[in-house]
């Protein structure tokens, strides 16, 4: 990812989508007692089942790259089963391997209302990057972005369990579901291959998943009556985490005016988790400040290039949370598995899973949380 002195002309199409009415809010007795926790070691760097395997080298088309894409089939596999699936492969010459083509494979997940057919149904996207840096040698890129696909893998695990109920009482009351934008949302998660430059920046030389994937998806034509006409239509809102999981405090802007609504849900549920006492990372900060920024004020919604882009330019409404400073190991070889601070993992983990809850109206759908995971919990909670 790379920010730009100049800003970037892209068409925004996706002013014309105007903000989703998608939003429940989740009450304090759900956040403080139900919505599940990340377990205990899901992020341990050396043993965390979840974690650990992404923290290697992954440069596309290595043997190393494989494996991290077979731990996220694994996971999807063992842990969430009613998910589906599948991978979109591309392949392209880079400016350090002659004419070469390299292998660029994305992972894709999906489940949506078992009565809805997938023309129908409308996504709330997660997206993060899982390749690394080809160089410097040895590059792990641990914010960059391991730690982000492992927020997101734990957070859809936490909310996966209030989806299976609310799905299954919305069909044992027969509730007339067709055509109606609530229920036929579904969720989405999207772990993009070769994002980063193998030599430096340049439109070419970047984001080799995400493009091919956006082109492909504009492409791909639902069935003539359905919902949605193509499959990158029938994202709702594309959330793309990166250079998240260090201790430092780098406060994330809110990049798009057309996404502010979320922007601003997602900072109330900040505020709610660090004044419930449910975050176990550093008190002092605010990783969206932007709450109150008004709708019209002035929006940076170009210069950040990223995975975004070839979506944004297509017309997909879409959440951005990267910092505007950057990490200070970002792209040096310190950018490692030590580098994490692993309450700042866990806390945005919950944050997304809360986030998602709320977008997916699941309040009144989670069971109490077993005893066990209240002890992660730092302090006594307030009453
Ligand atoms: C994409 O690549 C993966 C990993 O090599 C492979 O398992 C899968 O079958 C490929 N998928 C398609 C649709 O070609
Ligand atoms: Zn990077």
């Amino acid at each position: 990812m790379r920010l730009c002195s100049a800003a970037v002309a892209v068409v925004l199409l996706a002013l014309q989508c105007l903000p989703g009415t998608a939003y429940s809010t989740l009450s304090d007795e759900t956040l403080k007692n139900k919505i599940p926790r990340p377990q205990s070691d899901d992020f341990d760097i050396k043993t965390g089942p979840i974690l650990a395997p992404i923290l290697v080298p992954r440069v596309p088309g290595t043997e190393n790259s494989l494996k991290v894409l077979n731990h996220f089939v694994q996971y999807f596999r063992n842990e969430l089963p009613e998910w589906t699936v599948s991978f979109q492969n591309s392949t392209s010459k880079t400016p350090t391997h002659g004419n070469k083509e390299i292998p660029f494979r994305n992972f894709i997940a999906t489940r949506h209302p078992p009565w809805v057919v997938a023309g129908n149904a409308g996504y709330l996207t997660l997206v993060a990057h899982y390749d690394s840096k080809y160089h410097p040698d040895g590059f792990i890129g641990a914010t960059d972005s391991a730690a982000p696909c492992a927020m997101i893998m734990s957070a859809v695990r936490s909310i996966d369990a209030a989806l299976t109920r609310k799905w299954q009482k919305m069909q044992d009351e027969g509730l007339d579901l067709d055509f109606d934008e609530e229920h036929s949302r579904g969720i989405q998660v999207l772990f993009l291959d070769g994002e980063e430059a193998f030599q430096s920046w340049t439109a070419t030389d970047s984001i080799y998943g995400a493009r091919s994937l956006a082109e492909e998806w504009d492409q791909a034509m639902y069935p003539a009556m359905s919902t949605y006409k193509t499959m990158l239509n029938s994202i709702e809102l594309f959330v793309l985490l990166d250079l998240l999981g260090c201790g430092e405090s780098l406060p994330i802007p809110s990049w798009m005016q057309n996404t502010h609504w979320s922007y601003q849900h997602m900072a109330e549920m900040e505020s709610r988790l660090r004044n419930l006492g449910l975050f176990r990372s550093d008190p002092k900060q605010t990783w969206l400040p932007e709450k109150d920024k008004k709708n019209d004020a002035h929006f940076n919604q170009n210069i950040m290039q990223d995975d975004h882009i070839p979506f944004v330019a297509r017309g997909v409404p879409t959440l951005h949370l990267i910092p505007s400073r950057f990490p200070s190991q970002w792209h040096k070889i310190g950018d490692n598995a030590e580098y994490l601070d692993i309450p700042t993992v866990e806390d945005w983990s919950l944050l997304t899973a809360a986030f998602a809850a709320e977008y997916l109206e699941l309040e009144g759908y989670f069971d109490e949380r077993p005893v066990a995971q209240d002890t992660l919990v730092r302090d006594e909670l307030p009453p």
